[in-house]
């Protein structure tokens, strides 16, 4: 029987950049929610090693072995030496390189379906060791629970995620470099988040998140790519929407909503006027 992991996209509802390490990487403390949306990884028992990629975001991509859901295999097949051939299909819906995981959430979701296959543990301390090398995502992906996530991305504190809402996720279509957006960002030393309160209801968590939250990536990623303000002004303009920002280094932006379908009216506009526009309404929880 094949297995299939979902791997869904991960939207950070808050991200503070507050320190540059030697190393060059940047410390962070983000708040990181999960969308009911995503690719999925399908892996089954075969006689030779495959891996295909299909699904609408599948142009985006190539199945070489530059692909994580191949470095992960490659990764897992070192750790635990088990090295049966299998056959991976990889079903892409998300944008790639767009600011909500999907490669690393890929990478995550093949690391789960391995563990599956061969019933070991997703907890292995080893495991998140070989998630955090193949990108600092990887690891808060492989965990797929609302989390306050800091250092580069492997300390990881889940939340209560009883609170669920509505998110329209919109990417414009460019892709944007992660890489170039860290390094056009003006100030390496902002604040970090404050504790968290607890959260009730949604109003409650999007007037602490416009409050006391930023995403310090969305001023460089705009500059970059000024098309991410046009959607953000899209999302801020809808009645509905509680709050509008960019995920990750961008491009793809969120509107928070009480609930998913007041997130889908809100598409639905935004569809008809920005037919171009790759446009989801999704449910998460914090
Ligand atoms: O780890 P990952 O490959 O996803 O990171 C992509 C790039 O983003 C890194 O090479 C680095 O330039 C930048 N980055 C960073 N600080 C982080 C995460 C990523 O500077 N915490």
């Amino acid at each position: 029987m094949p297995i299939v992991e979902e791997a869904r996209a991960k939207v950070n509802l808050a991200l503070h950049v507050i320190g540059l390490r030697p190393d060059g990487y940047h410390d962070l403390d983000m708040l990181v929610a999960f969308a009911d949306i995503g690719d999925s990884v399908t892996l089954a028992a075969s006689d030779t090693d495959g891996f295909v990629i299909d699904g609408p975001m599948a142009g985006g991509l190539s199945a070489d072995a530059d692909n994580l859901v191949l470095r992960a295999l490659r990764g897992f097949r070192e750790l635990t030496g088990r090295t049966e051939p299998l056959s991976i299909r990889l079903t892409k819906r998300l944008p790639v390189a767009s600011g909500i995981g999907g490669g690393s959430a890929d990478a995550a979701a093949t690391l789960r379906g391995l563990c599956r296959l061969y019933a070991l543990s997703a907890n292995d301390p080893a495991l998140a060791e070989l998630a955090l090398s193949l990108g600092a995502d990887v690891p808060m992906c492989l965990a797929g629970r609302p989390a306050r996530v800091a250092g580069i991305g492997e300390r990881i504190a889940p939340t209560r995620g009883q609170l669920s809402f509505g998110l329209l996720l919109v990417n414009p279509g460019v892709g944007v470099s992660t890489p170039a957006v860290f390094k056009a960002l003006a100030r390496r030393d902002n604040p970090p988040l404050p504790s968290l309160p607890a959260f009730d209801d949604v109003e409650r968590l999007s007037a602490f998140l416009t409050d006391a939250t930023r995403n310090d990536l969305e001023a460089p990623a705009r500059d970059i790519s000024p098309v991410i303000g046009d959607v953000l002004e899209a999302l801020a303009r809808q009645p509905e929407t509680k709050l509008a920002r960019m995920s990750g280094s961008g491009a793809t932006c969120f509107g928070l909503f009480g609930d998913m379908a007041a997130a889908a009216r809100a598409g639905e506009r935004l569809m008809a006027d920005h037919p171009g526009w790759w446009i989801e309404p999704a449910t998460a929880a914090f």
